[in-house]
């Protein structure tokens, strides 16, 4: 037998099953090559995998082992960050005027184009501590702050750094089409992301999604399937932010190209949700955007009801300032009135589908990664219950512990 760790006498276990939590009590589950062997009851799982023949055995006693968060939308790599923006904010100034005088995304892209590729990898990194140590194992990353060749792929580089030096797994996405960049038309623009940008960045293989931001005054429906579509043609899956301030068409669009998953989705409606479920584009809703911008919060329900699988995310970028997918569960419940297993599994198997990994991560069951949170409360129901706090203890990446705060 090879090597393996085995977490043992957590009080709960939460394995994600199709169609439900599935919560275990007195449990423990055994990593082998970086892979779930077992995940059940201690009795069965020690009796194949024994703690004392272990090379590491973690007592879980009185604790939660849950799947690691998979965070399935971040803008996680820039440089610098718009703190004044948020005081400007409270004292009135919306998203769109701050932007309409040169800030907002446009600002932090100058930032990037002055930053160096190491900067960029040093902050991104710093951000993934932060990531793992609120319980996220796999995250996937937007350039989208470059906005010409080089920045953009720039910034793709720096993901894959990121993702060659950190424990928590990558997942890159394109985003040329995030902004017009000053002294473009946006015709014009978007002709460079399709001719110029979209083929630099595919012909090096540095990103498996395409996304744009579909929304009034940035790129119309038809820009962005433009955008999505020459996306599709290079092999990158279309992925979309759509109808966060207006509802212009783009669930529609994702439903239509059959896209990976469709963010925001504030101001969709329940024919957009029926749409998104019928073609099984996983809605991801970001708590802490509406938490940022004071706006109200989508509506779980309204997706749910529809039958589509529902997806949490941080959106984590310098204008929703958290990089924890504990909080977004917490705001989940608290502010979008989620059950607190809905929202773990929003932010685990959902996650996971809204990055086109049905399989892998977000669970824990046989052949599934390795991947696990044990958080220092008695059930799942706990980890919103208890906000404002971090009740991550330790995070196991591939079966190592990789965060430890005991
Ligand atoms: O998803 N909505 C567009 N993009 C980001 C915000 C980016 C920024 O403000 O820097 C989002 O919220
Ligand atoms: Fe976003």
């Amino acid at each position: 037998m090879t090597e393996y760790t085995v977490v043992h006498g957590a009080a709960q276990l939460v394995r994600n099953r199709d169609g439900g939590l599935d919560a275990v009590s007195d449990a423990a589950v055994a990593v082998e090559n970086g892979r779930v062997a077992a995940a059940g009851p201690t009795d069965d799982v020690v009796r194949a995998y024994p703690t004392e023949n272990a090379a590491a055995a973690v007592d879980a006693g009185g604790k939660t082992v849950l799947p690691g968060f998979v965070d399935p939308h971040t803008h996680a790599v820039f440089a610098g960050d718009r703190a004044d923006e948020f005081t400007a904010k409270l004292r009135g100034k919306t998203y769109q005027e701050i932007a309409a005088e040169g800030g907002g995304i446009l600002r932090t892209v100058r930032a990037v184009r002055e930053a160096s590729r190491e900067t960029l990898v040093r902050n991104l990194l710093s951000h993934l501590d932060e990531m793992l140590a609120h319980g996220t194992t796999t995250a996937e990353v937007k350039s989208g702050y470059g906005l010409s060749i080089d920045a953009e792929t720039k910034l793709l580089e720096a993901i894959r750094e990121a993702d060659q030096r950190h424990s928590i797994d990558l997942v890159p996405t394109f985003m040329g089409a995030h902004a017009v960049p000053e002294g473009w038309e946006t015709d014009d623009y978007v002709d460079h992301v399709i001719e110029a940008q979209l083929p630099a960045v595919a012909d090096r293989g540095l990103a498996e999604f395409c996304d744009v931001f579909c929304e009034a005054g940035i790129f119309s429906v038809d820009q962005s399937r433009r955008v999505l579509a020459a996306g599709r043609d290079h092999g990158l899956t279309p992925k979309i932010h759509a109808e966060e301030f207006e509802r212009i068409g783009g669930a529609e669009l994702a439903a239509e190209l059959g896209a990976a998953s469709a963010d925001h989705l504030l101001q969709a409606t329940p024919a957009d949700a029926q749409a998104l479920a019928g073609a099984d584009v996983v809605p991801v809703l970001l708590p802490g955007t509406a938490f940022a911008l004071d706006a109200d919060y989508a509506d779980p329900e309204q997706f749910a009801g529809a039958g589509a699988e529902v997806a949490i995310a941080t959106d984590f970028n310098p204008n929703c300032f958290s990089q924890s997918m504990e909080f977004a569960v917490d705001l989940a419940c608290h502010g979008m009135r989620m059950a607190p297993e809905s929202a773990v599994r929003a932010a685990t198997v959902g996650a996971a589908a809204a990055i086109d990994r049905p399989d892998g991560p977000g669970r824990l069951r046989e052949g599934a990664p390795g991947d696990l949170v044990i958080a220092d409360v008695p059930d799942y129901e706990h980890v919103p219950y208890n906000f404002g706090v971090s009740t991550v203890e330790t995070v196991l990446k591939a079966g190592e512990v990789v965060y430890d705060a005991r």
